[in-house]
């Protein structure tokens, strides 16, 4: 079963990203997946203004993984921004540690989520961004991998 929220702009996709980052708790991973475009950064963006980070988060394509600093009422201390476009096999991800670095304190969203999923699949919430056309976007929540945020989830959807 899947939660929905659609957007019309990149701005309203910032916001759901804002007011998701308001459910998240230390230790989450989302794996973020959607094409080229889709929002995946800007959803992130969104997220990181919820997070309290004040520094401009930016796509860390060829770095593949960013941290930023936050200030939150949930005692999320880092956001860890990943992007595993550019990785060639699953040992590449496993190496970033992104499930060991989330233990302290932390948050993890990897755009690309879905070369991830065997790897951290079970413990990661799984969002998918639909592009519907030139600016409609579905962000979609598989809500199996929410565990019992469900409900909250699915107010933030009709939000
Ligand atoms: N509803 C929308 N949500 C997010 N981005 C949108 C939307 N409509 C248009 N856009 C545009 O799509 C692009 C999304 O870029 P980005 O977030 O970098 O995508 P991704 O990280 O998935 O490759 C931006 O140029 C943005 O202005
Ligand atoms: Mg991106």
């Amino acid at each position: 079963m899947s939660i929905f929220r659609s957007t019309s702009n990149v701005e309203q996709t910032k916001r759901a990203g804002t007011e998701l980052a308001g459910l998240l708790l230390p230790g989450d991973i989302i794996l973020l997946t959607g094409p080229l475009g889709a929002g995946k950064t800007a959803l992130t963006q969104g997220l990181a203004v919820g997070l309290g980070v004040s520094e401009r988060v930016t796509s860390p394509t060829f770095t593949l993984v960013r941290q930023h600093q936050c200030v939150n009422s949930q005692g999320i201390e880092t956001l860890h921004h990943a992007d595993v476009y550019r990785t060639n096999s699953l040992d590449e991800i496993e190496d970033l540690t992104l499930d060991e670095l989330v233990e302290r304190g932390g948050v993890a969203v990897i755009e690309w989520g879905e070369m991830a999923a065997p790897l951290l699949g079970s413990v990661a919430w799984r969002i998918t961004i639909e592009v519907v056309d030139d600016e409609e976007r579905r962000i979609v929540v598989d809500e199996t991998s929410v565990g019992d945020r469900v409900s909250l989830v699915r107010t933030w959807a009709t939000s």
